[in-house]
């Protein structure tokens, strides 16, 4: 595996190398990351990961600093996925100057996710748009665990005409359901063993909506009171339309619960599609 952090190294290094397919990530990586590497070689001739902490997608009190960096143990597991070139630049490669020229998304950026973490989905789309310009794929992945990221890049690389397929790919996770996550390493064994009631709420939310439950508020207020009862801080349990995030207009249509919520000091998301 080739190993580049300059942009002009990376862009010699990509010439003449086919279809290129991109996994942009922040490292400290786990299965949901390579399953995403290994769905990427079916998508082109070369497979490209990115790692790289962007600062601008965090809020002046989240976690930039304290951020899993594990470099070494991401080289081999890149590696052994086969991954065929890595971009990992510093800080300074890839803002060389202050980013003053940003991605501004829609309206859809300050829902959910983006009502928590104001700034982070233009954070996200900017450094994604600067990333897709860097390496110039024709194909790019990204996980169904950050829906609304998903939905954000989808949108911008629609609207905004480039020429690249934006692949969705599954939620990984633990046996007992908890969605693999970099910031799962911030909790305690106790928190770790609580973790996986998040997905079994969202899991009870898809179930009684199957069942016929056409009240899709009085089951995202039945999660939150669950949570609290079990000493979560909920952000927001939401069921809204797969579509475009928009709320339910009925259950016919597909949807998708999604929920963020702190379990002491470790915020953790997730979603399931119904
Ligand atoms: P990061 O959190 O490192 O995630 C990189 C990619 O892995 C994202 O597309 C994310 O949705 C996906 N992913 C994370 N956990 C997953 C899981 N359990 N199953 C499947 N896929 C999973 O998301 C980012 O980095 C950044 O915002 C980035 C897009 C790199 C821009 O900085």
């Amino acid at each position: 595996m080739q190993i580049h952090s300059s942009i002009a190294d990376l862009r010699t290094a990509l010439k003449g190398r086919g279809r290129v397919v991109f996994v942009p990530t922040m490292g400290n990586l786990h299965a949901g990351h390579i399953s995403l590497m290994e769905q990427a070689r079916a998508h082109g001739d070369t497979v490209v990961a990115s790692i790289f902490v962007n600062r601008l997608q965090f809020g002046p009190n989240e976690d930039f600093d304290k951020y899993p960096r594990t470099f070494q143990a991401d080289c081999d597991k890149l590696a052994t996925a086969g991954v065929d070139v890595l971009f990992a630049p510093t800080e300074a490669d890839l803002y060389p100057e202050p980013q003053e020229y940003v991605v501004e998304p829609p309206a859809i950026q300050h829902v959910l996710d983006g009502e928590f973490r104001p700034g982070h989905f233009r954070g996200v789309a900017t450094v994604v748009l600067k990333l897709f310009n860097i390496v110039q794929p024709q194909a790019a992945l990204f996980g169904k665990k950050d829906y609304q990221q998903l939905m954000v890049i989808r949108n911008m690389a629609r609207q905004l005409a480039l020429p690249i397929d934006i692949i969705g790919g599954e939620t990984v996770r633990a046996a007992d359901g908890l969605a693999l996550s970099s910031r799962n390493g911030y909790l305690s064994e106790a928190e770790r063993a609580e973790a996986p009631r998040l997905y079994r709420e969202l899991n009870r939310i898809r179930e009684a909506i199957r069942a016929g439950e056409a009240d899709t508020v009085k089951l995202e207020n039945a999660a939150i009171e669950a949570l609290t009862a079990a000493g979560w801080q909920t952000d927001y349990v939401a069921v809204r339309q797969q579509l475009d995030l928009s709320m339910p207009k009925g259950v016919n249509a597909p949807l998708v619960a999604l929920a963020a919520s702190r379990l002491g000091n470790t915020r953790l998301i997730d979603n399931i599609e119904i």
